[in-house]
């Protein structure tokens, strides 16, 4: 059995070699080739040539005990094919379509040889300052644990195993600034932010990344209750927990080590097996374990740990890869087809006022106006791993393909350069503008505004650009927006002068098609905002499942929920997103309005399709618990589907909520479920309408470690 050849390797090993298999070390300096074959390196990162990977290999199998190294990497949203990033891919509230995306990505870098992943990124976030929220699933727990546990699934089916990361609240930093401190009380932690990691687990996630933040004071990467209470002891993770890039060593920064002795003696004894670029284990602990400060069963367990990972991806009995594969075996048209087909999936209609879009079949000619319109290399978003700008088809040049068909003159002007500082082509794209039917418009955030270390303090459009479509919509030409970018941005005016906004986040190599599918209607847009979308950057952190507060909004009362120069609400709420069609919903009905323990909240309801045209509609259900021990959030998404309906047709939907996901946790982790009404809201967005209500019979309690 697995466990025996890890004992039995254990045993053979000095604690130098035990050492050696905790050291994560990136391509380059200091990492010497001969660390390998002295087996001081037992994983690897940003080895992503199949060459590289070889060569390590051999060099692995020359060293006394033969292990095969981890070879890791940001495998976020696709290899060489590039997908939508993840905040896009939330968009589309689609499990399936999240595990076929994953897939892809791992097939692709496992074909050189990667064989595990930094990724899923599980934190949630409730503030678009903060750079990676674009990495996430956006501010919801519930679509957060769908989406991570399907993407696990597809990098493991395409042979990656998965990093989980950043263990835990790393997406609520203060004022949004990334690796800025975290307080999220106990009990929060395990209602809002804890459920992706807890999915992630459950879904057989073979590592975990510490965050580099410090959570409520105790840096993630050298917190026992994260690493060794909630995530061994609470939900029975038998993998192995990697820091940061020298997440370690920046223990000394947070103030809580003296030196890297030391840093390295508080992560290992709070349960991280692996020190990512730090150095500090290979450097100390063996030093630390001969004085005693560091037991060597504790040593010995973090090698267990990844010696078992090793053992059940199967490395030990692998042939090494042949160092003749190329990466530019990639894009296939089989692949380019699967990113598209997630791509159009991802975009939200956020407006469409007067039915601007679809791009009607008496335009015959259109303006394409932006820099993001004919931006390779930025519609790949950050952390685009080996994605090649050459691969990219641009948003003009899929428009430019989808009007050929058709006898449509296909104008372009960039009006500005990427950051919309220099406008100076402005009055060459007002020309353009005039002389066709009708104008797209592709502006939004480029690449390096969005991503780790790019938090902004500022989420209005950058740049010139509000200038830019002010001047464009004075053209009085029908005009349609595709706005891209890793976050909401903040619209102002822009949201009054363009009827028309289609989110299209970052959509990868495929962009170009997969817009024209839904610019010119081939296909219905049906994403749904992941995130609550602000009016000003001051609402922020902005999110739909708040708290109710004692002095709920009244228009004509200051001394209620309110701001004195900005609205309380969202320009957009979450889970919204229009289509090209409508969709009814009527005849909802609860299966039970009793529910005792072991049962389920059963709704079922029936949607419509009311318009001319075929389309998906992502039905969300709802919940609030109205009067309970603590004060429950005004609204929680609970269950949703996504489902197609042909123009005219109506579907039936049930959605189940196990009767424990009703409950809320107390700060030591413990499930209560108590007695009393629960609301329920069905519908296509957070502002859902009540269609009913369910009753608990009896209060009841699943303690921390119960559901294991
Ligand atoms: O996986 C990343 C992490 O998200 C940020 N620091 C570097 C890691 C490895 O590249």
């Amino acid at each position: 059995s697995i466990e025996r050849r890890v004992n039995e390797l254990l045993g053979r090993m000095t604690l130098e070699e035990k050492v050696g298999q905790l050291n994560l070390v990136s391509h380059g300096p200091p990492l010497r080739w001969e660390d390998i074959s002295e087996g001081k390196a037992g994983a690897l990162l940003n080895f992503n040539s199949a060459q590289d990977v070889a060569r390590a290999q051999a060099l692995a199998r020359q060293s006394r005990l033969k292990i095969p190294p981890l070879f890791g990497l940001d495998v976020l949203h696709g290899f060489r094919t590039q997908f939508p990033l993840p905040l896009g891919e939330a968009a589309a509230f689609s499990p399936r379509l999240s595990r076929l995306a994953a897939e892809w990505a791992a097939r692709e870098a496992s074909y050189v040889g990667v064989n595990w992943t930094f990724a899923p990124m599980a934190d949630l976030s409730r503030d678009s300052r903060w750079g990676r929220i674009v990495e996430g699933f956006g501010e919801d727990p519930v679509l957060g644990a769908a989406l991570t546990a399907a993407r696990v699934e597809g990098f493991r089916d395409g042979g990656l195993a998965a990093s989980t990361k950043h263990f835990a609240g790393y997406g609520a930093p203060q004022g949004g600034r990334d690796y800025d401190t975290t307080y999220i009380p106990r009990a929060e932690m395990y209602d809002t932010y804890l459920p992706p990691f807890r999915a992630a687990a459950e879904a057989g996630s073979a590592s975990f990344m510490a965050a580099f933040n410090a959570l409520n004071g105790e840096p993630s990467t050298a917190n026992g209750w994260l690493l060794t209470d909630v995530l061994r002891g609470q939900w029975g993770f038998t993998g192995f927990v990697t820091s940061d890039w020298v997440g370690i060593g920046e223990l000394v920064n947070h103030g809580i080590a003296a030196d890297g002795a030391e840093a390295a003696r508080k992560a290992i004894l709070a349960g991280v097996d692996m020190d990512m670029m730090g150095q500090l284990y290979i450097k100390h602990l063996p030093d630390e374990v001969r004085a005693g400060r560091v037991p060597e069963s504790v040593v010995d367990e973090a090698v267990r740990r990844v010696l078992r990972t090793k053992f059940h991806m199967g490395l030990f009995d692998r042939p090494d890869i042949d160092p003749s594969r190329l990466d530019s075996a990639f894009p296939t048209p089989e692949s380019r087809e699967a990113a598209r087909a997630v791509a159009r999936e991802t975009f939200v209609l956020l407006q469409n006022r007067g039915d601007v879009l679809p791009v009607p079949a008496s335009a015959r000619s259109i303006a394409v106006i932006g820099p993001l319109a004919d931006a390779p290399q930025d519609q790949l978003g950050p952390h685009a791993a080996r994605g090649h700008k050459e691969d990219s088809v641009t948003i003009v040049e899929g428009i430019r393909r989808r009007a050929q068909g058709s006898g449509i003159t296909v104008r372009h002007a960039p009006a500005c350069d990427l950051l919309c500082r220099d406008a100076s082509g402005l009055q060459a794209a007002l020309e353009a503008a005039r002389q066709s039917d009708f104008v797209i418009a592709v502006f939004g955030e480029p690449q390096e505004l969005s991503g780790e270390a790019a938090s902004r303090a500022d989420l209005a459009l950058n740049g010139k650009q509000a200038e830019v479509l002010e001047e464009l919509a004075r053209t009085g030409k029908p005009i349609a927006l595709v706005l891209m970018g890793g976050r909401p941005q903040v619209l102002g005016p822009v949201a009054e002068r363009i009827p028309a906004i289609l989110m299209a986040w970052y959509p990868g190599t495929e962009a170009g098609p997969a817009v024209a599918d839904v610019l010119f209607g081939d296909v219905s847009p049906s994403g749904k905002l992941p995130l609550t979308w602000p009016r000003s950057t001051g609402q922020l952190p902005l999110y739909y499942n708040r708290l109710p507060t004692g002095r709920p909004t009244l228009p004509n009362n200051r001394f209620t929920l309110q701001y004195i120069d900005e609205a309380i609400t969202p320009l957009y709420p979450f889970g919204w997103g229009l289509s090209y069609t409508n969709f009814a919903y009527s005849g909802a009905a609860l299966a039970k309005a009793q529910l005792s323990e072991g049962e389920a909240l059963e709704v079922s309801v029936n949607v419509t399709n009311t318009g001319a045209r075929d389309g998906q509609e992502v039905v969300q259900l709802y919940i609030r618990d109205p009067v309970a021990s603590r004060s429950r959030p005004l609204r929680q998404l609970k269950a949703f589907e996504k489902i197609a309906l042909k123009a005219g047709e109506t579907k039936r939907v049930t959605l189940r909520v196990p009767v424990e996901s009703l409950g809320f946790h107390l700060d030591d982790g413990t499930l209560l479920v108590e007695a009393g009404a629960i609301q329920v809201f069905v519908g296509g967005s957070s502002l859902a309408e009540q269609v009913g209500e369910a009753e608990i019979a009896q209060t009841f309690r699943i303690p921390p470690m119960g559901r294991r």
